[in-house]
């Protein structure tokens, strides 16, 4: 018998019935409790609330666990490419050879944008932030491809529409870097694969090729891993919450980028490096940041620490310091960011401030170290984010539309406004 929660408001009980997970996580389904007594829960920021049942990452902050699929990311950080990744979190199982062949070859077929899209790369300034032109870029995909935008898309839809999306994503963020530094667009090569293809797009220019170094691809395929999925994030649940209106995939993913590029979500990367630069200036001065960090008047706090659901240790944070380590000793580099961001560490999480609080480095502590390494301008580390991102909000997105239980996200509120009163006309009110 599966469990019941007992509710009890005032001298009324409730019976609620309660949902178990696989790995034997528990809710309270709330779901009819406002028609059965008048009241809506309240959680701001939705630490406890469960806003669907998802088949697709498994996390547990306590032990410090991520699994796609049920796979162990340290497993697929090691083992697995970016597209086969992508392909688990998307139909939910590892690729046959087959499977994964036709998969990887769709991707050079449609890695070209719309040749009328370059004319909106010439329309912003040299500064304009290009996450904010990839938002705008993924939204204008709709227009390109009006066939695969309708509610209800048939399953060979939402199969085109994922390889033109996860394809054209490395495009349109290679012409936003070339567009922002003044130099011509470098058009995809199909022979390449997926991330060599990109690091050709960014660094090759019409006059020298960019040199596919064998180890800038690798690190780069451990981050994009990485940063796949993690469940119903900030960004991914505003790509759920967009596309349960059925709005189309391009509407709800160019949301989602719109929240992941907040410093408190994946823009973090970029502030954590700004942190560092900043640090460095004041003469290294780690323990005055430390202390500003901890008081809640400076409103200043350690980029790149803390996590709303890991309490432990972020599983990804622990391989990207380990890859940004490797990466700079095979390169023979020398970057001072990475010593300092290891002593800021170090100071950190011997400090009770931190420990309490269960405050350790996120994925976005180490991250850019490995970017600055790659040659990766600072602006872009949320754009590659965003990269490594699309596959889960795809397979949110899609499991969403799939699913009939899904409905239109609508949470309630408590007013906490004016009573009713009555209107004034203007010659009536105080002057
Ligand atoms: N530096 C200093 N103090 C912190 C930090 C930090 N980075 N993070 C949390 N705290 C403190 C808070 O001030 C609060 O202290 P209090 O209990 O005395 O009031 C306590 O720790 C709990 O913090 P909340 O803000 O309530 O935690 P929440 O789960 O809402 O926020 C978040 C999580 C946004 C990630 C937060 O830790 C943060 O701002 N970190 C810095 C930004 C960052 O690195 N973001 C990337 C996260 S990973 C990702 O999204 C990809």
């Amino acid at each position: 018998m599966p469990e019941k929660a007992n509710l009890i408001i005032g001298d009324q009980t409730y019976e609620l019935p309660m949902l178990v997970g696989t790995e034997n996580e528990k809710a309270i389904d709330i779901s009819k409790l406002r028609s059965l007594s008048g009241c809506i829960t309240f959680d701001p920021g939705f630490g406890n609330t469960g806003a669907c049942q998802s088949a697709i990452t498994y996390l547990d902050g306590e032990k410090g666990i991520l699994r796609y699929r049920g796979i162990p990311i340290e497993q697929i950080a090691e083992k697995s490419t970016f597209l086969e990744t992508a392909y688990l979190l998307i139909y939910g199982h590892l690729p046959s050879q087959t499977q994964l062949t036709k998969f990887s070859q769709s991707f050079s077929d449609h890695a070209s944008i719309h040749e009328d899209m370059k004319n909106f790369f010439n329309g912003y300034p040299l500064s304009g932030h290009p996450m904010g032109i990839l938002s705008a870029m993924v939204c204008s995909l709709s227009g390109y491809y009006p066939e695969l935008v309708n509610p209800g898309p048939t399953k060979e839809d939402i199969d085109k529409i994922v390889v033109q999306l996860l394809s054209k994503v490395r495009t349109i963020c290679a012409f936003s870097y070339k567009k922002s530094i003044g130099e011509s667009f470098v058009y995809p090569r199909p022979e390449l694969q997926y991330i060599p293809n990109f690091l050709h797009m960014m660094f090759s220019t019409p006059k020298r090729e960019y040199n596919i170094d064998d180890d800038v691809v690798d690190a780069l395929r451990i981050l994009l891993i990485l940063h796949a999925d993690h469940e119903q994030n900030c960004s991914t649940s505003t790509v759920r919450l967009v596309g349960s209106s059925l709005a189309n995939l391009f509407a709800s993913i160019a949301a989602g980028i719109c929240a992941l590029w907040g410093p408190l979500h994946g823009g973090a990367n970029q502030e954590v490096i700004e942190m560092l630069q900043m640090i460095q200036k004041d003469g290294g001065n780690i323990a005055k940041y430390i202390n500003m960090a901890k008081d809640h008047n400076s409103n200043f706090r350690l980029m790149g620490f803390g996590h709303r659901v890991y309490k432990n240790f972020d599983p990804r944070a622990k391989i990207i310091k380990e890859t940004a380590h490797n990466l700079l000793k095979k390169k023979g580099i020398k970057d001072p960011f990475l010593d300092l961001a290891v002593k800021l560490e170090e100071i950190a999480l011997k400090d009770s401030y931190f420990v309490e609080r269960k405050l350790y480095p996120n994925v976005d502590f180490y991250s850019g170290i490995i970017y600055r390494a790659i040659g990766i301008p600072l602006n872009m580390f949320p754009v590659m984010f965003a990269i490594g991102r699309m596959p889960g909000w795809i397979a949110h997105w899609k499991e969403m539309i799939e699913d009939p239980a899904t409905k239109i996200g609508r949470p309630r509120q408590i007013y906490t406004g004016e009573l009713r009163h009555d209107y004034i006309p203007m010659d009536q009110r105080p002057k």
